[in-house]
């Protein structure tokens, strides 16, 4: 079953807010319940929200046609609701503005759709080149971690960092992929557990603060994430936590890699500072499973993503190439600093 398609004349997608207790489908008929589904992330994650951009457009248009509305006033509504319903993957907006370029270049509304369903199409067919790509780069590992759900979930069928991790499976038995729950929504223990229990891949959730210790110690050989947008300069956006498995990663000596879609790298965004970094309600983090468990009267933050500098980035692999991150590369440290002693404080001067 595909996470998001086109079924007679709506869009249909499987509601990720009921999973892993429940699979089932919602079908959509206008634009506001597709924007309603995506902020309350039945539809996620930055490939499938690509192509739910370019179907909500193909929805806006084809519902113009059956009501005589004019086309152009009804596109430019939906691009509106649409890319203002999650700010940091660029994917959303992205497929929607694929459908703009089109109606500029005089696409009439089953001309949308056509191209609207080439980007769906597409975006099965980078996920198994990226994901090749990718298993070919870390050939080898045996154990692998990852954050949040970069699964078939996230795109239309294949996925990005859990395509890679499913690849390499393919080619040599993986002993263990290790799956951070990824407070506070847990799009890792109810996702990509689950996406992995169902392809018979050996796994085991952990709570997003073991994983520093776990990769420090000596227990994994590689990090695989998504990314949600990817700057000029590629620092990279994903689900918050990741930044901290990226330093874990650093430390250990081992790889860190990105997978996604060409679509992911933005090139009108500089760097990470200039990424939108979408705030979600704080009950969210106060709240679990629809009932406070923090203390009264106290307040919460609840940023849905983190920024990875470049600099942590062994390399970053789409259906069209690898990029070099520059993980690689020392840190810059003065000549003058002392070195830290095994017992107590740095040498005192004689
Ligand atoms: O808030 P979500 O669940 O949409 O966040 C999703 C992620 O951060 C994924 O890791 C990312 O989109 C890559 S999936 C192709």
């Amino acid at each position: 079953m595909r996470t998001i398609d086109w079924v007679d004349g709506r869009i249909r997608i499987i509601d990720q807010t009921r999973l892993p207790l429940e699979l089932c489908t919602i079908d959509i008929a206008e634009v506001d319940e597709l924007v309603t589904h995506i902020c309350s992330l039945a539809v996620r994650g930055a490939m499938a929200l690509g192509v739910a951009g370019a179907l909500g457009m193909a929805l806006a248009a084809t519902r113009a046609a059956e009501s005589g509305a004019d086309l152009d006033s009804e596109l430019a509504a939906a691009a509106d609701l649409l890319i203002a319903a999650r700010p940091t993957a660029v994917n959303l907006g992205w497929g929607v503005r694929e459908l703009l370029l089109a109606r500029a270049g005089g696409a009439d509304a089953g001309q949308l759709l056509t191209r609207a369903l080439a980007i769906r199409d597409a975006d099965i067919a980078a996920s198994r080149a990226l994901s090749e790509r990718g298993a070919q780069l870390l050939a080898g590992a045996r154990t692998v971690l990852t954050h949040c759900n970069a699964g078939a979930l996230a795109g239309v069928e294949g996925g990005s960092a859990l395509g890679v991790i499913g690849r390499l499976h393919a080619d040599q038995p993986l002993e263990l992929v290790y799956v951070c729950e990824t407070r506070p929504l847990l799009q890792g223990s109810r996702l990509t557990a689950w996406e992995l229990g169902r392809l018979g891949i050996p796994h085991r959730v952990i709570v997003d603060s073991a994983a520093a210790g776990l990769v420090a110690g000596g227990a994994v050989d590689a990090v695989v994430v998504g990314a949600d947008r990817i700057a000029a300069n590629g620092d990279v956006a994903n689900k918050v936590g990741t930044l901290a498995h990226a330093l874990a990663a650093r430390h250990a000596g081992i790889p860190f890699v990105v997978a996604a879609p060409e679509s992911t790298i933005d090139g009108a965004t500089e760097s990470g500072r200039d990424i939108p970094i979408e705030i979600r309600d704080e009950a969210e983090v106060l709240d679990v499973a629809g009932r406070r468990v923090a203390a009264p009267g106290s307040t919460g933050w609840n940023p849905a993503f983190d920024v990875t500098p470049v600099q942590l980035v062994t390399a970053v692999v789409t259906e069209a190439r690898t990029i070099r991150g520059r993980a690689e590369r020392a840190l810059p440290v003065p000549d003058d600093l002392t070195e830290l002693t095994p017992a107590g404080p740095a040498t005192t001067a004689p």
